[in-house]
């Protein structure tokens, strides 16, 4: 890969990605072949917003090459409270780990800090910016259940703020998806990320309507109402409950549609959803550990 450090998946080209979920096709495959293949090795983790899925992921994921974890812990007991800069945590941090993986609530943020180091610094999560390893273990999914190339994918919900949905449609302009984004007027996919779309040459539709595509679909992507983005909470109040499937509702779809959602979910998918061989989303939670090994064996390799 050409770059050590992974902010957006507008740096990933096809091949990258490729690589990658190949990777995490091996691991997967048989994980104990990869058990101390980085021993040693540390990976720091700065969170500054909460995280279930992310944080427990990449800690397993180094634990399982043979690695360790070192982590800031909640921001609350970090020196963040006595008022240190960002670039000044993640200069101090880098002696500290052989990568670090950060997650902030504010845009652009990793790219920054990314600035001020030399070890590997992984964006997992930049506020309403990119989410490049959700997009990374999304397509790991799409590609074990329906392949990768040429299909007809919905991303719905919040477009507006969700940085999974920035991530993955800038990742799938690389395998000619058909993209569809349906949401409330209010959540539309940002300028700036429309426009990216279409420099890549990306044949992308936009809707509020789920119905009148749900049948074309191989893919549907949920996401939910990104509530702690949004500076007035009548906004917020004004969509929440929009946008939500069940298993009735999915009748009208193809019968190998694959349901995905980056989790936690809301309310946006019915519990008896999950009873369908729609549902995806637990797997693709799951499938975060061998993609996550991937892209650090990648990362730490070079470093080495
Ligand atoms: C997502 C996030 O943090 O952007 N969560 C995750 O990492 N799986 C999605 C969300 O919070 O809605």
């Amino acid at each position: 890969m050409r770059h050590d450090h992974i902010t957006s998946t507008k740096q990933l080209s096809r091949g990258d990605i490729e690589a990658i979920l190949d990777r995490a096709g091996e691991i997967a495959a048989d994980p104990l072949r990869f058990a101390d293949r980085h021993e040693d090795a540390l990976l720091g983790l700065l969170f500054f917003e909460p995280s279930t899925r992310t944080k427990m992921s990449f800690s397993a994921a180094i634990k399982r090459l043979g690695g360790d974890i070192v982590d800031m812990g909640p921001v609350d007991s970090s020196s963040v409270k006595k008022g240190e800069s960002l670039a000044d945590t993640v200069r101090v941090v880098e002696g500290y780990a052989d990568a670090l993986v950060m997650r902030h609530p504010s845009e652009g943020s990793a790219q920054m800090a990314s600035e001020y180091v030399d070890v590997p610094l992984i964006n997992a999560g930049d506020g309403a910016g990119q989410h490049p390893t959700q997009t990374l273990l999304d397509l790991y999914t799409i590609r074990e259940s329906a392949g990768l190339d040429g299909l007809t994918v919905g991303i719905m919900g919040d477009l507006k703020y969700g940085r999974t949905v920035h991530s993955l449609a800038q990742a799938l302009t690389n395998f000619e998806a058909s993209q569809h984004f349906i949401s409330p007027e209010s959540l539309k996919l940002p300028r700036n990320v429309r426009y990216d779309l279409h420099e890549e040459g990306s044949s992308i539709k936009e809707h509020t309507d789920l119905q009148e595509i749900l049948p074309s679909l191989d893919v549907l992507y949920v996401t939910r109402i990104q509530k702690e983005r949004f500076p007035d909470e009548s906004e917020y109040r004004a969509v929440a409950g929009e946008y939500q499937i069940d298993a009735d509702l999915l009748s009208a779809a193809k019968d190998d549609l694959t349901v995905m959602h980056p989790l936690p979910r809301v309310d946006e998918i019915a519990y008896d959803v999950d009873e369908t061989d729609h549902a995806q989303y637990f797997e693709q939670a799951h499938n975060g550990v061998p993609v996550r090994m991937a892209l650090l064996d990648t990362l730490l390799e070079g470093q080495a």
